[in-house]
């Protein structure tokens, strides 16, 4: 288990402490308590989408600082607002100890925000008196912020209707700077001409904790605000946590309420525990609201350690609504270390509005390197190059299909990256080619410490060109992680990158070549010696900024050096990188994958996936899993099968597991468990078609890849917090992975009025909207249905990996919808190029209407006005090989049926299946090009 006492609860991390103490203080003087923060009006300004102001904080009766706000609302229909500190925007501060650290707040943007920050010029302001402004913006002028200005809130309104409320409760706090008054015996702490607030100043000037002293050289500087979402029951997001999806109240101590805030503070929490507010791994500070027909969003751009309480509460009946039942508030209260206080405000309606805005705000999904998709063979560690040789035949002995094999950190020479050890790896390379001959790829780990030993290039070169992360003397920072004495690359730096990618060209990194793809770990940053098993907060990286400022952007800074040096390994080359991180900010999604850190062997851990990986969906970072089988411990052999039965439908599927832990490769299963993983393989490996175009979906527009019902069904309240089945893409596949033992059925909610088939025997099944629907799955059944409406793409022979499928003819399930009609769209190109910035794929949408199933271009790009590359030639001779249409009626029992394409009509044999819950058609030999346009009439 992993030891919660080495890490802070709330009342240990002094800023945490001091704004739960300012909300309880606000809290209890109720309607007289008086929030010293106003705007004043005399400083307004508004032009071409953007109002700035100022705010005073009044500190005493006769002082006020000095907080620059500015509202920005952009064309994308968000609105942010962001708050400074006037003397630290003038580095008018003095910093204690001679700290040499940057003197502004920090902000987090330039590393996390790609685009849609146009300003709407549209936006205007609707009225104005002395009491408040008000700014209406939005796609169709429809959204208002009022803005009060004493004390200060904004309401953020959608037709009228508050959504998104700032400072109700006044527990806004910006710590401003304050000198350090040294004081005498027996005197409380109290800054220069302030008198004691009352506040605890215990932590203000420095904190302690394990061990660890932080210096805190410009003393408290917290910015912390309550945000509440009128109506909304539930909030969803702010991964990576265990629990369930619908996030849980965390004060009041009542059943079922966590005690402590949900917490942001990239760490690695190995043996981490489930349904726990704990920080973990990454961290996304976007949080979502949801009720029926309605999702709303705030993003908050911070890059410090953040707390986030939320309670709610029963409000009276919204004048607004309809609905007769008392609604519930749902309020939060977010807390930030340091940085600037930097908020977007999303007002949906749907979730669809909020991921794409979202995806435009931080990026979208990479789009994946094929192979990605398939299954990934990890151990902690393959120890030899015949290890790996060995692993990779026994999987095609057993016909179990894989992508990758993985290399943990026991290949390196003594941990030292971007080495080899000579006597078990010594033909790297060669391990490499084999794997190539059937299409596979080599993962090896690359981690952020940098062994600080003699005879080692890479670490010469660090220190030499001065690209590490420095302590608080601003000299270069030594830690303790695997290779026990270590240095870390600051890969804030542009220079550190540049170097990184050096490191990474095919002559540098001996053994590597162009089937050679990367792990990260460890880049929270992981330091064992370190507090909280990272770095201290007064360390230093490029431009001076404080570690504690940046400390949650530390991940996705060195997984996009990573990615860089993956673009640029050879010149000429450029290729999608692959490259797995444990930890993330928003924004990592535009590097690759992540996965869910060091789980456990067991039950509850295979169930707590599930959320988790549903949580990074709707937050932006879908390329997510979770190692199967569990790191720490050995499953058992069912649970081994359930979890790839899940892994199946966890967009990155790689089992992995410890050192310690048995060996326990899919063939060592034995019968009829290797078989039954087999199985699960088997659908993971025909799917892929439908996976990636459900990835190319992520990238088009930030839609998940695997959908909860919140996303997919917004209108069905009761279906909003069901976090353990969801849909894959847009195919209508609905999944319920099993999860506890000796269990041999599921429940499943159905949200709708829609026809469901089982996904195996075609058969209808007897739902109803909102009820569930129980289904037998006996351990060698995955829960499965497809929902009516859709065309699913796949590719049915069996193969070795996803490469040697490449050029296979697809198979189309058609389900039939109640209205007889379907849809569904393929997209797919080379897998591995950029060539599809240039129009190298393909792109088609299905259709069922009137009894004709048609194929046309999905965006309407007229036929031959793309000049076909090499891939897209080879995929002139791949074809739609097969359609099965479930639920087919009557009209389908018939010999044959009419194919037209390119002009040519032929006609190709039907078999019709008239089954007791319902009936199918299965339409051979068609033959007709996956890239041309053509159709089948009944
Ligand atoms: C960390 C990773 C784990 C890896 C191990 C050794 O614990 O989370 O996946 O196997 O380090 O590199």
């Amino acid at each position: 288990m992993v030891k919660e006492k080495d890490f802070k609860k709330c009342d240990q991390a002094g800023f945490c402490r001091r704004n739960r103490a300012y909300a309880d203080k606000a809290a209890a003087a109720g309607s007289t308590w008086a929030a010293p923060y106003s705007l004043h009006p005399d400083t307004i300004s508004f032009k071409d989408g953007q109002l700035q102001a100022v705010i005073l904080k009044s500190i005493n009766d006769a002082d006020t600082v000095r907080l620059p706000l500015t509202v920005s609302f952009l064309e994308s229909g968000l609105a942010r607002v962001t708050v400074d500190e006037e003397k630290r925007q003038n580095k008018d501060i003095v910093l204690r100890h001679d700290s040499i650290a940057r003197k502004e707040r920090y902000n987090a943007e330039e590393l996390v925000i790609v685009g849609g920050t146009t300003l709407d010029k549209e936006a205007k302001v609707a009225s104005q008196d002395t009491s408040s402004i008000t700014v209406q913006y939005g796609p169709s002028s429809n959204f208002q912020a009022l803005i009060k200005f004493s004390p200060f809130s904004v309401d953020f309104q959608r037709d009228g209707v508050t959504q998104v409320r700032f400072n109700e409760q006044g527990w806004m706090n910006m710590e401003h700077w304050r000198p350090k008054v040294e004081k005498k015996d027996g005197e409380a702490d109290a800054a220069d001409g302030e008198v004691s607030t009352g506040e605890d100043e215990s932590t203000w000037w420095d904190e302690s904790f394990g061990g660890n002293t932080d210096t805190k050289p410009k003393g408290p500087e917290s910015v912390a605000l309550d945000i509440t979402f009128p109506g909304y029951d539930h909030v969803f997001g702010i991964p990576s946590h265990t629990g369930p999806l619908s996030l849980k109240e965390t004060r009041g101590n009542a059943d079922g309420h966590f005690s402590e805030p949900y917490r942001m503070y990239n760490a690695d929490v190995f043996e981490y525990i489930l349904d726990s507010p704990m920080t973990l791994y990454g961290s996304i500070p976007l949080m979502q609201a949801h009720k029926k027909d309605s999702a709303v969003a705030v993003f908050w751009l911070n890059a410090a350690e953040t707390w986030v309480d939320i309670t709610k509460s029963k409000a009276g009946k919204n004048p607004n609504s309809l609905g007769s039942e008392a609604e519930t508030n749902t309020h939060t209260h977010w807390i930030s270390e340091s940085g600037l206080l930097d908020i977007f405000v999303f007002l949906g309606p749907t979730p669809k509005d909020i991921t794409k805005a979202y995806g435009e705000l931080t990026g979208t999904t990479a789009m994946p390197q094929e192979f990605s998709l398939g299954y990934h063979q990890c151990r902690w560690n393959y120890v030899s190059d015949d290890d790996v040789r060995d692993v990779s035949r026994k999987m095609d002995k057993h016909k179990i299909p894989y992508d990758v094999i993985w290399l943990d950190i026991e290949y390196t020479d003594e941990k030292k990256y971007f080495t080899t050890d000579k006597d078990m790896f010594g033909d790297l390379k060669g391990t490499g080619e084999v794997l190539d001959q059937t299409g596979r790829k080599l993962v090896v780990i690359i981690d952020p410490h940098i062994k600080n030993a003699g005879n080692y290039e890479v670490v010469d070169q660090l220190k030499e060109k001065n690209l590490a992360v420095r302590n608080k003397e601003n000299s270069i920072f030594d830690g303790w992680c695997w290779p026990g004495s270590s240095h870390w690359i600051d890969s804030f730096n542009p220079k550190a990158i540049e170097w990184w990618k050096g490191l990474f060209k095919y002559a540098n990194f001996k053994g590597t070549m162009e089937n050679t793809f990367v792990w990260n770990d460890m880049n929270e940053p992981s330091v064992f010696n370190g507090p909280e098993t990272t770095m201290p907060k007064d360390n230093l990286h490029h431009g001076d900024w404080e570690h504690r400022d940046v400390h949650n952007l530390m991940g996705i800074t060195f997984h996009n050096a990573t990615y860089q040096a993956l673009l640029s390994r050879k010149p000429g080359e450029l290729r999608r990188p692959f490259v797995l991180t444990r930890s993330f900010f928003a924004g990592s999604q535009r590097y690759g994958a992540m996965w869910t850190g060091d789980n456990q062997a067991s039950w509850d851990h295979l169930g707590a996936s599930v959320p988790m990986i549903l949580s990074q969906g709707i937050s932006g970072f879908p390329f997510a899993g979770a190692d199967v089988g569990g790191f720490f411990g050995n499953p058992d052999k069912e649970l081994q099968t359930r979890w790839y039965q899940a892994g199946a439908f966890y967009p990155f599927f790689r089992g992995h597991a410890h050192i310690d832990a048995r060996r326990r490769e899919p063939y060592l299963a034995g019968e009829p468990y290797t078989t039954i993983i087999t199985a699960a393989l088997r659908l993971r490996y025909s799917l892929l078609p439908a996976w990636y175009t459900a990835f190319f979906q992520a990238h088009r527009d930030g839609s998940p890849i695997v959908r909860p019902l919140l996303w997919t069904h917004p209108g069905d309240e009761a279906g909003l917090a069901i976090d353990d089945q969801f849909f894959l893409g847009e195919t209508g596949l609905l999944v319920k992975p099993v999860v506890e033992e000796g269990k041999e059925s599921a429940d499943i909610y159905i949200p709708d009025d829609e026809v469901y088939y089982d996904y195996f025997t075609y058969d209808v099944l007897p739902t109803k909207k909102g009820k569930s629907l129980s289904v037998s799955a006996p351990l060698e059944k995955i829960p499965l249905l497809m929902r009516g409406g859709h065309v699913v793409p796949r590719r049915d022979r069996p193969r070795r990996s996803s490469g040697l499928m490449k050029y296979d003819d697809y198979t189309l399930v058609v389900t039939i919808a109640k209205d007889g009609t379907a849809e569904g769209e393929l997209y797919v190109d080379d897998g591995d190029s950029f060539d599809y910035e240039k129009g190298q794929y393909i792109h088609r949408k299905f259709t069922l209407r009137d009894g004709v199933i048609s194929s046309v271009d999905a965006e309407g790009r007229a036929a031959g006005s793309v000049k076909p590359g090499a891939w897209m030639k080879q995929m002139k001779d791949v074809s739609v090989d097969k359609i099965i249409i479930v639920g087919a009626p009557a009209a389908w029992d018939k010999e044959e049926v009419e194919v037209e394409t390119e002009g040519k009509k032929k006609t190709v044999p039907v078999q019709y299946v008239k089954g007791k819950s319902g009936s199918y058609a299965i339409v051979g030999g068609l033959g007709v090009p996956i890239g041309a346009d053509w159709a089948v009439r009944v």
